[in-house]
């Protein structure tokens, strides 16, 4: 298994589209400022370019989350690092790299709704819609794919491919 020689979303790609999400994010989030919650490890590059791309005050978190063992979903998701301080009252925005099946998504969501946030919104860079179990949807969605098991920018194959600048479909 290894990543396709063309990338199926190259890296100037993602960065146009990052420029548009921020500009989205940004107007949507005039009046309000936002905690960026990360969720670890693959929507770190995601989130560090997105956060640049924001005009706006901000702050960030992480959770850590699993739920994928190498390219299958073991539909167990554990909540491993959560937020250290309170959330409550606060703007959340969830930063995720892919939304698949939705469990990962939704736990995470469910852990911070239990927080008390002010509002709560979620930012995909990549949105699976044929593979959702859970009914979960993106306030924000960099790209929507097609059933592809994808690598690059933050996403990995068993660790691998996270540091490749474009995303491609692992073959
Ligand atoms: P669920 O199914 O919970 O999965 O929505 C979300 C998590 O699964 C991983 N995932 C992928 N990772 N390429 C990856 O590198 C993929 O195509 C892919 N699909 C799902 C990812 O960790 C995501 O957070
Ligand atoms: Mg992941």
């Amino acid at each position: 298994m290894r990543p396709s020689e063309r990338p199926l979303i190259t890296a100037d790609a993602i960065a146009r589209r990052v420029t548009e999400l921020g500009d989205a994010i940004s107007t949507d989030y005039a009046d309000r400022d936002l905690v960026m919650v990360v969720v670890l490890k693959g929507g770190l590059f995601f989130a560090a370019d997105l956060a640049r791309a924001i005009r706006r005050p901000m702050a960030l978190e992480y959770v850590r989350a699993r739920s994928y063992d190498g390219q299958r979903s073991t539909g167990a998701v554990e909540v491993a690092v959560v937020p250290e301080r309170p959330l409550a009252g606060a703007h959340l925005l969830v930063v995720e790299d892919i939304l698949d099946t939705g469990r990962t998504t939704q736990t995470v969501l469910d852990m911070l709704a239990d927080m008390s946030p002010a509002s709560l919104a979620l930012c995909t860079l990549l949105d699976k819609p044929v593979r959702r179990i859970v009914p979960v949807s993106a306030n924000y969605v960099g790209f929507t794919i097609d059933d592809f098991f994808v690598v690059g920018y933050g996403l990995d194959f068993n660790e691998r491919y996270r540091e490749l600048p474009s995303i491609h479909v692992l073959e």
